[in-house]
């Protein structure tokens, strides 16, 4: 007896009460579970409430025959897994084959031989426990493979999401950048444009009241002048009653050295006061506070203030032979713009040719007759009937193609620590485009230098707009 066997239950059906002994006997001195049977009937109606797993099965039953209830017990879903085996006493070929077409696993045949009995019953039932536990363990596996299955997808698909909103999530967080490094940008050049335009201005004004004392001064200053010479001349024409001492002062002083001299020093002093003049006018058009307003003004006159402020820069010193501007100025109708950031744009743009410029001087080793005169030029035309181009254009070194892309990047500089801020060109972007609706560009070459061109709407679409007279 072994434990393999002792829970198994073997319905044994048959119609000769010796035969349900014979086996009855064996199987249960082997230690199986048994169940009888006289007939088919009675062995259906046993197996529908009580599932054996094996069930020996005798053909020929009065009622119906053992085929006949192999067949019907095939034909239930709950009993057509049962093993079944045929006891017969039949040695037919034919009919044994027919009751394992039936689906019948096995036969005995009678009289039955004890081992053989248990034998068969034992490897059956051994093949029937393997096919079901091979079912439950293919059940099993099929049920986690659906798991992994859906497990999968929802991964994937909580990756794809996932993927989606790092996407997302980058793409503000790009955008925020840029809108925080637009603001630090507006931040940077309100402040300087304020504190810049208020310092020039303010000295403008302070300087503009002593140089008009001089300046009004002159003018009589050197009417009085020229009567006092006349009166000299008088003087001189009656020399001989003259008394001798002042005869004596006139040589020491060099008289007709004076006289000839003194208008010239008049002459030099006035054109002294102009210049001041024009470079305080200049830092006023320059710094024109009035940026909050659209005016219509002469463009050329903010270009040259703006070089004039820069004169110092442009001239020639040791080691360089100075900067040739050259002023290519078209015919322009009077633009509407505010004034201050305009001249702000040219001044960026007319330092970083400057800076270019004086790289490349101080790149080369010493001045060499063949090297090409430094050179800026300012072109301006009128292009359709509403849009002025200006074009500032440098025979520098150029902008190297890998760095083109981002000249226009707030705090984008190739310049020292120092020197350069890299905030000229992304706030002269920000005053054309945003500021004017106009259009700026940048081409360059190694071997053509740099420009940089601007369109500017002569009308700016919004109208509030106050004369700048
Ligand atoms: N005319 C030019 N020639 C050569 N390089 C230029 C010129 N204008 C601008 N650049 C390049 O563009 C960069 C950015 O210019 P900008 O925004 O004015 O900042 P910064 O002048 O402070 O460096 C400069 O550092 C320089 O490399
Ligand atoms: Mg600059």
């Amino acid at each position: 007896m072994n434990d393999n066997t002792s829970l198994h239950t073997v319905l044994i059906v048959d119609d000769n009460p010796t035969n349900l002994e014979v086996l009855s006997e064996t199987l249960t001195g082997a230690g199986f579970e048994v169940a009888v049977a006289v007939d088919g009937e009675t062995a259906l109606e046993q197996v529908s409430y009580q599932k054996p797993e094996l069930i020996l099965l005798d053909i020929m039953m009065p009622g119906i025959d053992g085929f006949e209830t192999c067949r019907r017990l095939k034909s239930v879903p709950e009993t057509k897994d049962i093993p079944v085996i045929f006891t017969t006493a039949l040695s037919d070929t034919e009919k044994k084959v027919e009751g394992l077409a039936l689906g019948a696993v096995d036969y005995i045949t009678k009289p039955f031989y004890r081992e053989e009995v248990l034998a068969r019953v034992r490897i059956h039932l051994k093949l029937y426990n393997l096919t079901n536990t091979l079912t439950k363990q293919n059940e099993l596996l099929q049920a986690e493979i659906q798991y992994r299955q859906a497990a999968e997808a929802a991964l994937r698909q909580l990756n794809e999401e996932l993927e989606e909103r790092v996407e997302e999530r980058t793409k503000e967080l790009t955008t925020t950048l840029q809108q925080l490094q637009q603001a630090q940008v507006h931040l940077v050049q309100s402040e300087k444009m304020s504190s810049l335009g208020q310092l020039v201005a303010g000295i403008a004004h302070e300087i503009n009241n002593p140089v008009n004392f001089i300046y009004g001064n002159l003018r009589p200053a050197s009417e009085y002048v020229n009567d006092l010479l006349n009166l000299v001349d008088l003087c001189q024409q009656h020399w001989s009653n003259v008394p001798s001492e002042i005869k004596q002062f006139s040589e020491q002083i060099d008289l007709s050295f004076l006289k000839e001299d003194l208008p010239k020093v008049l002459a030099s002093m006035q054109m002294g006061a102009d210049r001041i003049c024009q470079i305080v006018t200049s830092l006023r058009n320059f710094s024109r506070l009035d940026e909050a307003e659209v005016k219509t003004v002469d463009l050329h006159e903010g270009i040259n203030s703006t070089l004039l402020i820069l004169q110092h820069r442009l001239k020639s010193r040791q080691g360089s032979t100075g900067i040739q501007v050259t002023k290519d100025y078209g015919v322009l109708p009077e633009v509407e713009c505010y004034p201050g950031p305009l001249n702000q744009v040219f001044m960026n743009l007319l330092s970083n040719a400057i800076d270019a410029l004086e790289e490349r001087d101080q790149q080369r080793q010493q001045a060499e007759d063949g090297d090409p005169q430094s050179e800026i030029t300012i072109r301006t035309e009128l292009v359709h009937a509403d849009q002025v181009k200006i074009s500032i254009s440098d025979n520098g070194s150029g902008i190297p193609e890998s760095i083109r892309t981002r000249i226009f990047d707030p705090f984008f500089t190739t310049k020292p620590v120092g020197k350069g801020t890299g905030l000229g060109l992304s706030i002269s972007h920000q005053i054309i485009v945003e500021k004017h609706a106009g259009k700026i560009w940048c081409y360059s070459s190694p071997e053509g230098g740099t420009e940089f061109q601007i369109q500017l709407p002569v009308h700016q679409p919004q109208k509030a707009i106050a004369s700048s007279k």
